[in-house]
């Protein structure tokens, strides 16, 4: 009898949920100012989205050893539908729990603490094993920009002197990108510091991104030579559907947006233009890069490290891929950033839950930032870029990104079920086929692009794996409710014993 009692309190703990008017009860206590609407939800999200996706692991889908070639403009119109389904479930929650806290703060409010704690640890692998791809790109273009200027002497801008590779064993390497390390420090650093300066800092940052990005596309249209693009798709569908999944980081960021819904004045029409109208503008931009990148120059010459440079370089204009390459550091920059803040976010609010120690839930006396997470953060990123590499980083953090809009989408069919009546000023068409949908395809992306990346699949499974035994470790004894529950279970058992 005191077993079954115990079994069924731990499931009850693990399933334990924390109700969407607790969460929007709790969030008017932040006090966080209401000033945002739709176009600067819009100018977040493409600030958010556009960088080493597009900027870099472009190259690797084109003619790294995924050869989608041409075809990469299947691939990122398969990879924005794909988003799009899960945007739209982000779309419907956001609007209806406008609280910061993203795909965590809804998953504990519909499946429960054990999926939230999940969901957080997926979401840390998006943000910051993505942020290790971006770092890395990052060196690439920053050698990129020097060797433009001639009269730099060769120990500056020679990429021998700044980027070590050191054979450890099998197949794993010790990788030191020196401008990497250096960007994360400085990074780190202006998020420890403050918040506002970081926010102002990317605006700056998001337009130059997008200036470069149009003169890329304006310039390279006139080079473009429709024979570029035959064969279509030397790959096959298996290019085609790994190009899908590792270009699936070019669209993380989306979801940042729902992360300003506290600060937004009206996030119940705001929120869902935001997240869907960013999305739809990077989707245009990409296909429109794409066209281009694989018109201007034989597929299988398309630079990995850092393609959209290198493709001016290759019709002299070299000048231009100079401003290219300084706006892509600009841009990657600047998803850097938000990715940083929005994994620290992320880490703040487990905390605050008793998810994790309270420690990572400190906040800087003067600086008012949570200094102690984002130092850890700005470490795990910098630790990460001496062992995975740009292509091995981005499929990580892929299936980590498909799951957890699996997640949110899986979210939404439950809670229309559980809370029919429950007001939404956005709701996603067709639930539960759009939704369904969102899974099947994510789940098969996956399927398809980790084929033949074993080291992928492995490295993700021991990720979870500590995740899981963190929580139960930790989290499950400690979080708040659970202190609550405990005290009336100690009575409870005591009156079944007895
Ligand atoms: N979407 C972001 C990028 O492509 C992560 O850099």
């Amino acid at each position: 009898m005191s077993r079954n009692l115990l079994k069924s309190n731990v499931v009850e703990k693990l399933l334990r949920k924390k109700s969407p008017d607790e969460l929007i009860s709790e969030s008017k206590k932040s006090g966080l100012k209401k000033t945002l609407n739709a176009f600067d939800l819009i100018v977040l999200g493409v600030g958010a989205i556009i960088g080493t996706g597009i900027f870099s692991l472009s190259g690797i889908a084109i003619n790294g050893d995924i050869h989608a070639g041409p075809s990469f403009m299947l691939s990122i119109i398969i990879a924005s539908f794909v988003c799009l389904f899960s945007a739209l479930s982000y779309a419907e929650f956001a609007a209806m729990i406008p609280v910061a806290g993203s795909g965590y703060t809804y998953t504990y409010s519909v499946m429960g603490e054990f999926a939230a704690w999940i969901m957080g640890w997926l979401l840390i692998l998006e943000y910051a094993i993505g942020n290790i791809t971006v770092a890395k790109s990052w060196s690439y273009y920053w050698f990129n920009l020097l060797q433009g200027f001639d009269f730099l002497p060769d120990i500056i801008k020679n990429p021998k002197y700044w980027m070590f590779e050191f054979h450890l064993f099998g197949d794993v390497h010790l990788d030191i990108h020196i401008p990497a390390l250096l960007l994360l420090t400085a990074i780190t650093y202006l998020l420890y510091k403050g918040v506002e300066e970081s926010a102002k800092t990317a605006a700056l940052m998001v337009f130059l991104k997008i200036a470069v990005i149009a003169l890329f596309v304006i310039v390279g249209a006139f080079y473009v030579k429709p024979e570029h693009w035959v064969p279509f798709a030397p790959g096959g569908m298996k290019g085609i559907l790994q190009g899908t999944f590792i270009i699936l980081l070019a669209y993380v960021g989306f979801d940042a947006v729902s992360t300003a819904a506290e600060e937004t004045k009206n996030p119940k029409r705001d929120i869902p233009i935001g997240i869907v109208g960013s999305l739809f503008i990077c989707s245009l931009v990409y296909v429109a890069v794409a066209a281009v990148l694989t018109g201007i120059m034989p597929w299988n010459i398309v630079d990995p490290g850092a393609p959209i440079a290198e493709a001016l370089r290759y019709v002299n204009q070299g000048w231009i891929a100079g401003f290219i390459a300084a706006g892509a550091l600009a841009g990657l920059t600047s998803v850097l950033l938000v990715l940083q803040l929005g994994v620290s976010r992320i880490l703040l609010s487990m905390a605050r839950d008793n998810l994790l120690p309270p420690i990572l839930g400190s906040i800087h006396e003067r600086h008012k930032t949570p200094h102690i997470v984002t130092i850890a953060v700005g470490a795990f990123v910098a630790f990460g870029t001496l062992f995975l590499s740009v292509k091995s980083a981005a499929q990580i953090a892929n299936i980590g990104t498909l799951i957890a809009f699996s997640m949110v989408s899986l979210g939404v069919i439950i809670l229309r079920k559980t809370d029919p009546n429950r007001p939404r000023s956005f709701k996603v068409p067709l639930v539960p086929y759009v939704p369904a949908l969102g899974i099947l395809c994510s789940l098969y992306i996956i399927y398809k692009g980790v084929e033949g990346n074993m080291h992928v699949v492995i490295s993700f499974f021991v990720w979870m794996l500590m995740g899981i035994i963190v929580y139960f470790s930790y989290g499950f004894k400690q979080n708040t409710i659970a202190k609550k529950e405990e005290k009336s279970n100690v009575v409870e058992l005591a009156k079944v014993r007895e």
